[in-house]
């Protein structure tokens, strides 16, 4: 073959992925300040709460106002909104972030009772209709979909894992039961230097379980089992109250097949435990401990939100919860995030939703700032590329 030949056969190709990368990352660079996207999601009135007076009204689709207070939001759903109408307009736009190598995270807040569980979908069941769950069981359909139609070109690899923070302890909800409660599955978070970007710490539990599967219904059955484990206790306010936080992860691992490069990217998905002041819902013993813990990790949780979008504070306390440091980079960094801050209509839950309200309003101003998160062989493949191009600039200068 003549060297002319082997060269048209090469630069195309190359010149065009050099240059495609290039610009992504330059764009990255420049474009990627996002602010935290916040939604808030008024739940219907339930049963036993159909005689009180709702204090909160929603105007338009981003105002909200109770007790002469009114706040403005990237979106507000109201009472008769469906979780399929809350995933459509608020998620299933990052879904095709977390295929371009950025990480994802939905967090809901609110008090015990507002709809975090509901809206999530931490729940769910597989008798419920795919159109009906909540957001992680619909946002990992829309993985593997997408998966289906890119198959051809690259490879994936799907790992989820599931962990509880209870009692400011970190279980791992992948294991099975039994061995659940041990006191030796308490696991530990650890840090270290991402490969691609040096100047990112990566924040990890320890030795915690991952599970590889390979479609929407194995993703379901590790949440459901997962979920089934968790921590609950009856308050007065929620029958099934959730007492832990809970964080699913799924790693969306893709090989690109005729280049060999790689990205991941994590889809982290948080069911907070409900905030709640302890008369009114009607706390005591070991509830009231388990509250007293939510409230302080809730409580970090608020102030790093403060830190990060007050302009006078430079060092921001991560550390000063497992809730903070394991959301570290969802909150101040390398992350797609949206919170979605749930909450209850009924008047005697005005005081709640108020403070909900001017959370959410405080982490409106967090921006992040997504990375891509290439692979080692992403380095390597950049490597080849410059020797790659030595090899053409040589050739270049022997035909000219
Ligand atoms: N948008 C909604 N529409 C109908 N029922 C809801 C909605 N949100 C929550 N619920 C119901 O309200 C109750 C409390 O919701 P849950 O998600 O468990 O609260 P949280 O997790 O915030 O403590 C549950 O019975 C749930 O089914
Ligand atoms: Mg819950």
């Amino acid at each position: 073959m003549s060297v002319v030949s082997l060269v048209s056969r090469y630069l195309p190709k190359f010149v065009k992925r050099t240059i495609k990368e290039k610009i992504n990352f330059k764009l990255t660079k420049i474009m990627n300040t996002t602010n935290i996207v916040v939604a808030v999601r008024n739940r219907r009135l339930l049963n036993d709460e159909i005689d009180s007076h709702p204090p909160l009204v929603v105007e338009g689709h981003n105002v909200v106002e109770v007790k002469g207070h009114r706040f403005t939001y990237d979106y507000v759903f109201g009472k008769d909104s469906s979780n399929l109408e809350v995933y459509e307009e608020v998620v299933k736009n990052k879904i095709p972030n977390l295929f371009e190598g950025f990480n994802v995270t939905i967090l809901a807040y609110g008090s015990t009772g507002s709809g975090k569980t509901y809206t999530m979908g931490t729940d769910y069941d597989d008798k419920i209709p795919i159109d009906q769950v909540g957001i992680i069981p619909q946002g990992i359909d829309d993985i593997f979909k997408m998966i289906e139609s890119e198959k051809d070109d690259k490879e994936f690899v799907v790992k989820v894992s599931y962990v509880e923070i209870y009692n400011e302890e970190i279980y791992d909800l992948g294991i099975p039961k039994g061995k659940f409660q041990d006191q030796k599955n308490k696991l530990q978070i650890c840090e270290r230097e991402d490969k691609g970007a040096k100047e990112l710490t990566i924040v990890e539990v320890r030795n915690l379980t991952q599970k590889v599967v390979h479609n929407t219904k194995q993703a379901l059955q590790f949440l459901m089992k997962g979920s089934g484990r968790r921590h609950i206790g009856e308050t007065a306010k929620n029958k099934f109250s959730s007492r832990s936080h809970a964080i699913l992860n799924v790693l969306v691992q893709q090989t690109d097949k005729s280049t060999g490069s790689g990205k991941s990217a994590k889809f982290q998905l948080v069911d907070l435990a409900g905030s709640e002041r302890s008369n009114t819902s009607q706390t005591s013993g070991i509830r009231l401990k388990e509250g007293t813990q939510i409230n302080k990790s809730l409580f970090q949780l608020s102030s790093v939100i403060m830190a990060l979008t007050s302009s006078k504070q430079s060092f921001i306390n991560y550390r000063s919860s497992k809730l903070t440091h394991l959301l570290r980079d969802s909150l101040g960094g390398n992350t797609y995030t949206v919170m979605i801050a749930c909450v209850n209509p009924s008047s005697t839950s005005a005081e709640e939703t108020l403070s909900t309200l001017r959370y959410a309003h405080t982490a409106r101003k967090i921006k992040n700032q997504p990375k891509v998160n290439m692979d080692t062989a992403a380095e390597q493949l950049k490597q080849l590329q410059k020797e790659v191009s030595m090899d053409l600039i040589a050739i270049i200068h022997y035909l000219i």
